[in-house]
């Protein structure tokens, strides 16, 4: 793994946002895999910028996010659909149909995993697979326990994480209880990952992630054995 200290959130989004750009600029049908959550923000942003002030296109770009939670009405501003909307799609020229993220509204869930994967298979290998990191060590919604050997799946959410995604909701009871989410085996199949952590609260998380034993108790930890991670992060390790 590689790991490249940053002096700052502002720092991290800046070099992935170089990462993400170099990627799609350097190849000709570029597969993206995306997170949500509060750390790609200001990445969105950047690339958003990119699109409109630099004029860099994504016409010829595809994206799969990792997660979508399960239940939330169509219109839920709190749904994963609606985020990457808000932060990315809406202003940038990416054709809709190359955009995918799991159906949480899907009547028959494990034919939507199923669905996903299927997408996934015909676009063939993703070339960046950016990720974030949840407390419990989580990548994507895996959380603690999950086997590597997932593809994507329906998960329960644990408790620690509806507690940390509470902010985006009323309150934690309103936090769904089930999400879809693409699995370890599945993100591992990405030519290249980026993960992205920032913040104290995560330090402890991270030292187990990259220097701790692999195992499925911290879920993130099976990315010391990709042959291409890059991790950018504020934390002294
Ligand atoms: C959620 C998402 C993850 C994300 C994590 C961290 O649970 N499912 O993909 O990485 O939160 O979120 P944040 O960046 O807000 O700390």
């Amino acid at each position: 793994m590689k790991i490249i200290h940053v002096k700052n959130y502002e720092e991290m989004s800046q070099q992935a946002a170089k990462m993400v750009l170099d990627t799609i600029q350097q190849i000709e049908k570029p597969v993206l895999g995306l997170p949500t959550g509060s750390t790609p923000e200001r990445l969105y942003e950047l690339l958003v910028r990119a699109h409109q002030v630099d004029q860099v296109s994504f016409q010829h770009v595809s994206t799969f996010n990792l997660d979508e939670y399960v239940g939330l009405p169509a219109d839920s501003n709190q749904s994963y659909h609606y985020f990457m909307n808000e932060h990315l799609f809406r202003h940038i020229d990416i054709p809709t149909n190359r955009v995918h993220i799991p159906n949480g509204l899907a009547t028959d869930l494990e034919q939507e995993c199923a669905r996903y994967e299927g997408h996934l298979q015909r676009a063939g290998q993703i070339d960046l697979q950016v990720l974030g990191l949840g407390v419990n060590g989580h990548i994507g919604f895996n959380e603690p326990g999950t086997s590597f050997n997932k593809r994507t799946h329906i998960v329960e959410l644990e408790d620690s994480t509806s507690e940390a995604n509470a902010r985006f909701f009323k309150s934690k009871e309103d936090v769904p209880k089930l999400a879809v989410t693409m699995g370890i085996e599945t993100i591992l199949e990405a030519k290249r990952i980026l993960l992205l952590v920032q913040g104290k609260k995560k330090a402890d998380i991270l030292r187990k992630v990259v220097q701790g034993e692999v195992t499925e108790n911290i879920p993130a930890s099976i990315l010391q054995r990709h042959e291409d991670v890059t991790i950018l992060t504020d934390i002294e390790l």
